[in-house]
């Protein structure tokens, strides 16, 4: 294929003429504007977007990667996900699945968790545009993320990321609500049987489910979710119980309870399953378990230690299990 400063010819002709398109309708407008001047700005426009896409590529694939582990189609890169080099998965990727940092002040190690709101919002569309890049038409993000947030300041955190999300290209689809029954959140009343300034709380986490280009899968591949479950899952407050950090050994991680649904319901067997933000590695166990090949990435290396000892657990337990005849 030719390619032009990293893009292909095509690529750059659908860009073109997208601009056109928008030009002109644009012209209905403003139709005193002199023809030379249309394609002046046009240009320009044209330009600065390619610049914009060549620094972002430059940014997104600078990082060698560092593969941590790779065993029965599971991979875990020691890496920054916004910097690793990732291109030879561009455009493949069938489903994320992910949660990424909250920005609530955890000790993360490697990460900083208290950064300024606009910090967090940019750290945000910088990685959903890379995990765009890397997700095939058709491919899907379940985005678990907070409804919002009381510390330093209350923020609408699920409208704020979704927005994000939409502007950089993600399609919108739904929401699950996941009640994850968790009391230790409504111990702040603000003002106790006052209406001066009371708090509401909802004790819930968002599952926002996202997608590239469209939602229906266009290729055929086998599902691996039984009736009882579509059903069940099809209502989109799903109720079970996070994951104890002590337990685990790790300051957030989600249940397994919720990449195991979301694979089943939302990828079909062998698709490729990527977790941007490994943590203890949830998300990649559930793909070894439900038949998926699995792609992570861990900035801290404490954090890629702890999750290669539960997926090998894991795997350890699958291999030592009798064959079903
Ligand atoms: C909310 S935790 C994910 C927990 C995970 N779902 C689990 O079940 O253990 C977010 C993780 O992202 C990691 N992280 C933060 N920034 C990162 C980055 N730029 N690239 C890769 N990992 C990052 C943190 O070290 C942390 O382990």
């Amino acid at each position: 294929m030719e390619y032009l400063r990293g893009f292909s010819v095509k690529e750059l002709k659908v860009r073109l003429r997208q601009s056109v398109y928008e030009k002109l309708k644009e012209l209905q407008v403003h139709e005193n504007k002199s023809l030379n001047k249309l394609i002046n700005d046009l240009l320009e426009e044209a330009i600065l977007k390619m610049k914009e896409d060549k620094d972002d590529m430059r940014l997104f694939f600078s990082e060698k990667p560092l593969v941590a582990f790779e065993r029965e189609n599971i991979c875990l890169y020691n890496n920054d996900f916004i910097t690793v080099d990732l291109s030879k998965y561009k455009d493949s990727v069938d489903l994320i699945v992910t949660s990424p940092p909250y920005n609530v002040a955890i000790e993360y190690g490697r990460h900083k968790d208290d950064v300024s709101y606009e910090e967090y919002l940019e750290f945000t569309e910088k990685w959903l545009k890379k995990a765009l890049i890397l997700l095939k038409e058709g491919g899907r993000l379940c985005l678990n993320i907070p409804l919002d947030k009381n510390k330093n300041g209350l923020k609408p955190v699920y409208a704020d990321i979704v927005k994000v999300a939409r502007d950089v290209g993600f399609g919108y689809q739904s929401t699950i609500v996941w009640n994850e029954q968790n009391i230790s959140r409504r111990t702040a009343w603000g003002s106790w049987l006052s209406a001066s300034a009371p708090y509401v709380i909802a004790p819930v986490e968002m599952i926002v489910l996202l997608y590239k280009g469209h939602w229906k899968r266009k290729e055929k591949g086998e599902s691996t979710i039984t009736r009882d479950e579509f059903i069940e899952w099809t209502n989109g407050v799903w109720t079970f119980p996070g994951e104890s950090k002590k337990r685990v050994g790790h300051p957030a991680p989600f249940p397994l309870e919720l990449p195991r649904r979301c694979i089943r319901m939302f990828s079909y067997k062998g698709d490729i399953v990527l977790d941007p933000f490994v943590g203890s590695g949830t998300t990649l166990i559930a793909a070894f378990i439900e038949g998926r090949k699995g792609i992570g990435i861990e900035l801290d290396s404490k954090y890629v230690r702890l999750a290669i000892e539960r997926i090998n657990k894991e795997m350890e337990k699958a291999l030592s299990l009798p064959l079903d005849l």
